[in-house]
């Protein structure tokens, strides 16, 4: 594959082949995806989210759609750290993609069992921290919403790997630029940003909210806006670099995330209704870099101050 490295995107020295990666929770273990994605265009596989015992998330129904997007209620399902290891890996080693675990958990030692394990284990690029999914009553959110314990938990993370650390921010907090602050300060190599917002839908039969824990978080092209406005905003305020998420179904939903300072993107529930959308939004950003003279995934930002 020859990806320019002037599109890759790098953390402490290591490179993705590309700068569009895949959100976690949308691409399973990326082996759903063999067969109907192109991985020599995707940059990275965000994982799903990983616990260390196995999770069977939340009661149905955990997905519905929503005008503009989707609501989901998943609870962080996933098969835990052992399984993981032993099931998954083998094919997230034989794919270009980098592949970055997306760590999760009820408390913080959780998280730091789930990276002391994984330490030892090949074929990890790096770590999302999940302490932003809105579908759980421990831990996620609950976590990432009070920069003071965002900070902590990262610092804690930080002291027990050298491997790039990114933290997956939520939107739902008065003030996301204070969130990221603290991730930064905490020890983060970057930060995602951003995690769904919390949205609820009611069904007028039995008129009770549709998802099992009421709420749940809203992704798809609703949030967008949303996203944009919260990478502008963090990019502005912190030095290390922002992945923007939210809201890509075309590649210039992505080639705005870029204009408003995100140095790399990740492609969402966007990839349920087009598996290939990563691959589409690769060619065409770098089609638009071609007509618009951006050598560099930096000359993005340049237009945008
Ligand atoms: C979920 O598992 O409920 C969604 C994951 C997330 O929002 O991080």
């Amino acid at each position: 594959m020859d990806i320019n490295p002037a599109f890759s995107f790098t953390l402490k020295g290591q490179a993705w082949p590309g700068f569009v990666g895949v959100a976690s929770g949308t691409f399973g273990y990326a082996k759903e995806y063999d067969g109907l994605s192109d991985f020599t265009k995707i940059g990275a596989v965000f994982t799903k989210a990983i616990t260390p015992e196995p999770r069977l998330g939340n009661p149905p129904p955990r997905i519905v759609e929503t005008p503009g997007g989707m609501l989901n209620s998943i609870g962080l399902a996933n098969v835990g750290l052992e399984d993981f290891i032993r099931d998954k890996m083998d094919f997230l080693r034989r794919i270009p993609s980098a592949v970055v675990v997306n760590v999760a958990g009820a408390l913080e030692e959780d998280y730091e069992k789930v990276v002391d394990r994984l330490e030892g284990v090949e074929g990890i690029w790096g770590y999302e921290i999940n302490i932003s999914c809105p579908n759980v009553r421990h831990g996620g959110m609950s976590l990432g919403t009070d920069p003071r314990l965002v900070e902590q938990i990262t610092a804690r993370l930080r002291g027990r790997t050298t491997k790039p650390l990114i933290v997956k921010l939520s939107p739902n907090v008065t003030d996301i630029g204070d969130t990221a602050s603290a991730a930064q300060n905490g020890g983060a190599d970057a930060v995602s940003c951003i995690n769904t917002l919390v949205g609820m839908l009611i069904d007028l039969k039995t008129k009770r909210p549709v998802l099992p824990l009421n709420t749940g978080g809203l992704s798809g092209p609703a949030i967008l806006p949303v996203a944009l406005a919260a990478v502008w905003k963090v990019s502005r305020r912190v030095k290390i670099p922002v992945i923007g998420i939210g809201g890509i179904t075309r590649w210039e939903d992505a080639v705005q995330h870029l204009l408003a300072g995100a140095s790399a993107v990740q492609v969402g529930s966007g990839s349920f209704a087009n598996p290939r959308l990563a691959e589409e939004v690769h060619e065409g950003v770098l089609e638009y870099a071609r007509s618009n003279q951006l050598k560099s995934l930096a000359d993005f930002h340049a237009m945008a101050d």
